[in-house]
């Protein structure tokens, strides 16, 4: 096992009914700024919950969030936090809306000129303006990470950032919230979800055996819930430990003293950025291309997640490691997700390239658990995907 520092901040409101108790965790003297997406809370009745618990707390709004969020409409908040002398920020969404206000955390205290080298700079933020969250879709784990993703239309790029001081102060998981998500988010979720198990665990072995157990529990829940949330997102019983494996995918914990992959992320997020295709397609797109391309390298975890997680005792290791590839990819598929690029879009030629190029020129020259994957690595695994 490798040494490691744990801290995770955020404080966790879980269950029913539980949006009620947003008013016992912001500062009774804050001045609030509840950000929220295109409007689906204003359908289902969380926004109402959230208005009802405010009602003795200053906030003003920002509504339009989009997924992916947007680096031109982040602004327009920032230009509202600054007029309006906001000292804390509220995120109810999803990952989307979630990463927004991570940004603008950080973008209200940034004292540089062009608040996009927050996420140009490679520097992480130590601190930033406290926020909160109301998750309203299980899937990307933002809601107890300090990491955030956000897109800027006008040059198509699509950039990480974070640091300890984008950690929320809570987080309010009421899993009641799934029953309005559509189908297609909700199988976004689950994808999402897997796949961030995947990254911290499709790599070597690290003799870190309650790592290996965590993130595997992790993927057979996820297994065992996915069909009842898929049937029917009112049964509490599948939302709640769908909600709860979601978080846990992507807190930190199963990634401590061990190597970590995060390729599959990297390549996702520029087929987002190019074509728009929602960010747990492209990781349904990449992994399997990913894991064959580097068999050699991965094929010890793979066999045993195939033995752990798909229950193949048949074969030698290459067998069970091939098998579990093809058991993903059919998973994926099983769900209604395409596993190829051309599905998404006619345009797919030069994709590769392009995305080498893109990586190249930002000196992204070794990805992966042993940052040995080259620029034209990439290339070859995204024309593998085609
Ligand atoms: O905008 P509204 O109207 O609210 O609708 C949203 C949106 O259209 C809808 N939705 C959310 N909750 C709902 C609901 N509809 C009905 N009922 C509800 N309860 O779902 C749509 C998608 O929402 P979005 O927030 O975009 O989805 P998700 O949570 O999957 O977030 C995706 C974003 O998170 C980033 C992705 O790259 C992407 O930009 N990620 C963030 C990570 C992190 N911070 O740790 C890690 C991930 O790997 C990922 O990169
Ligand atoms: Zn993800």
């Amino acid at each position: 096992m490798k040494n490691f520092e744990f801290k995770n901040p955020t404080k966790i409101i879980f269950g029913k009914d539980t949006i009620a108790k947003l008013t016992e965790e912001i500062p009774s003297d804050a001045k609030v700024l509840v950000l929220y997406g295109g409007g689906s809370i204003k359908k289902n009745g969380i926004y109402d919950q959230v208005k009802t618990a405010l009602k003795d707390v200053e906030h003003v709004e920002f509504g339009g969030i989009p997924a992916n969020p947007e680096y031109s409409v982040l602004l327009k908040a920032l230009e509202v936090i600054k007029a309006e002398n906001i000292t804390y920020l509220l995120a109810v969404g999803g990952g989307s809306v979630i990463d927004g206000t991570k940004f603008l955390s950080a973008a209200a205290l940034y004292d540089g000129e062009n608040p996009w080298e927050i996420l140009t700079g490679g520097k992480p933020t130590l601190k930033g303006m406290p926020f909160g969250t109301v998750l309203t879709l299980p899937a990307t784990g933002s809601e107890m990470n300090s990491g955030a993703v956000i897109t800027n239309k006008e040059t198509k790029e699509k950039l990480a950032m974070g640091g300890a001081g984008l950690f929320p102060e809570f987080s309010i998981l009421d899993p009641q919230v799934i029953t309005s998500i559509p189908r297609r988010q909700l199988v976004n979720g689950i994808t999402d979800a897997f796949t961030h198990v995947l990254e911290q665990y499709m790599t070597y072995p690290a003799g870190a055996l309650l790592q290996d157990r965590f993130a595997e529990g992790i993927m057979q829940t996820l297994l065992e819930v996915a069909p009842s949330v898929l049937k029917d997102p009112s049964d509490y019983d599948a939302a709640s430990n769908f909600m709860w494996s979601c978080t846990m995918a992507l807190n930190g914990l199963i990634q401590k003293g061990v190597p970590t992959d995060w390729a599959v992320h990297a390549i996702g997020h520029e087929l987002t950025a190019l074509y728009g295709i929602d960010h747990a397609r492209t990781l349904a797109i990449i992994a399997p291309s990913h894991y064959q391309y580097n068999f050699e390298t991965k094929k010890e975890k793979l066999a045993q997640y195939a033995e752990r997680i798909w229950n193949v005792t048949e074969g030698t290791l290459e067998d069970k490691a091939y098998e579990a590839i093809e058991k993903t990819e059919t998973f994926f598929n099983q769900m209604g997700i395409e596993t190829k690029l051309s599905k998404y879009t006619e345009d797919y030629e030069g994709t590769a390239e392009t995305i080498s190029q893109r990586f190249t020129e930002r000196g992204w020259l070794g990805l992966g658990e042993h940052q040995s994957l080259k620029p034209e690595d990439a290339e070859n695994i995204v024309r593998m995907a085609y």
